[in-house]
């Protein structure tokens, strides 16, 4: 029977992403799928209906789609009254958030939904090309940095002009992962000067390429699979004395610091703020899970002290149209090595597969979230 692959609209608020785009709809198409997409669901993304007539066909009746749907394709986790409509042991793939959803993934597991979850897609060589986390972060990396320059009362390049010579604009960023390399290298490409501070010793190099300087505070707490670890409280503490010292010289400040399925951690304290130069601007993108400043309010734009702090939620969002077309390809490459002849086939002995797996034929695989579920 041929694979049925189904994309609804997003209906998170504010979400414009889309997760199959017109181009790699087509390429399931041509793999021998099924494609159907809700009228509409590209819009955000500014993919018109008229485009995705090539490769799919457009559904006005989503209930009725999903109903019969062999895989879901989404973004954002579905909500509960969304995984209703998702039929009883179909697939469903997408961003599900496995730390804080535990009443979605209970119904997941009764259902006997077999989900996939981009959280738990291991971090190994051949898995970068599905890797939707990385995707998105970059995305979100390239946009908080253009923020902070809007949002700084500097300019980030130096300036000579005939008035005199403006000095670059000094950046920290803090958190070198994928969104933090990312932030780094466009406040590069904006002249400023980047310093950059990670708990992992492997960011080193990777800020150092891109000729960012990184702040040693003598604290390594590189952790499993490539992420970092919670810090001690003295290892808190020496890095803060070290930290506070060049935050206070910035210009802007970029915190991309995250704990996976963690609330983030607290690194720009209140005191450190008010030691900033009036004028300089924080952009947290942490604010999804809670901020890396202590005065960070996600969603909002506040002012301490002459300083802005800006917490901007769902920020790959913002860039729709190239967030839509690489978590599609994602989806593409995570899906595709397993549907042959239009049909579904997964290997469960694939590392990919059975890793990233959250919840298959009534079990939730994803021990830390069983834990959690109960
Ligand atoms: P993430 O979004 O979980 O965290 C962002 C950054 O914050 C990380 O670099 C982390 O070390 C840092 N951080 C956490 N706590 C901190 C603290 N208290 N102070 C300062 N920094 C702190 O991580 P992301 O960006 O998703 O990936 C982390 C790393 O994993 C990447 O930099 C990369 O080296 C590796 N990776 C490997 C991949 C692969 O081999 N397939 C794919 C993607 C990432």
């Amino acid at each position: 029977m041929t694979l049925r692959l189904v994309v609804p609209k997003e209906t998170w608020t504010g979400e414009r992403r889309v997760a199959l785009d017109p181009s790699v709809a087509e390429r399931f198409q041509r793999l021998g799928a099924e494609v159907q997409i809700e009228r509409g669901a590209g819009c955000g993304s500014h993919f018109g209906d008229a485009q995705y007539e090539k490769g799919a066909k457009l559904v006005d009746d989503i209930v009725a789609a999903l109903a019969a749907a062999d895989v879901t394709v989404r973004v954002q986790p579905p909500s509960l009254e969304e995984v209703e409509q998702l039929r009883d042991g179909s697939v469903l793939i997408g961003f599900l958030a496995p730390h804080r959803n535990a009443e979605v993934i209970r119904r997941l597991r009764d259902k006997k939904i077999t989900s996939f979850a981009f959280e738990l897609l291991p971090r190994i060589s051949r898995a970068q090309s599905m890797d939707a986390l990385s995707s998105q972060a970059a995305i979100a990396g390239y946009k908080v940095a253009l923020m902070a320059a809007s949002l700084a009362s500097f300019f980030f390049p130096m300036l000579t002009t005939a008035a005199g010579t403006i000095r670059p604009a000094k950046v920290v960023v803090v958190g070198a992962g994928v969104a933090g390399l990312q932030a780094i290298a466009t406040c590069k490409r904006l002249g400023a000067m980047v310093e950059a501070y990670d708990i992992r010793a492997a960011a080193k190099e990777q800020v150092e390429s891109l000729g960012a300087k990184l702040i040693d505070t003598g604290v390594d707490a590189s952790g499993q699979g490539g992420y970092a670890r919670e810090l001690t409280k003295d290892e808190l503490a020496r890095q803060a004395e070290v930290l506070a010292r060049h935050i206070a010289a910035a210009s802007a400040v970029i915190t991309t610091a995250a704990i996976p399925g963690r609330p983030a951690p607290k690194i720009v304290t209140k005191a450190m703020v008010e030691a900033m130069k009036p004028g300089a601007v924080i952009v947290d993108l942490a604010a999804e899970s809670g901020g890396n400043c202590e005065l960070t309010q996600p969603g909002q734009t506040i002012e301490h002290n002459d300083v802005i702090i800006h917490g901007p939620l769902n920020v790959p969002s913002m860039i729709p149209v190239h967030a839509s077309e690489t978590y599609a390809k994602n989806v593409f490459n995570f899906l595709s090595p397993f549907v042959k002849n239009g049909e579904l086939a997964l290997d469960w002995n694939d590392e990919v597969i059975a890793k990233s797996c959250l919840t298959h034929d009534g079990q939730i695989r994803h021990e830390p979230t069983r834990k959690l579920v109960g």
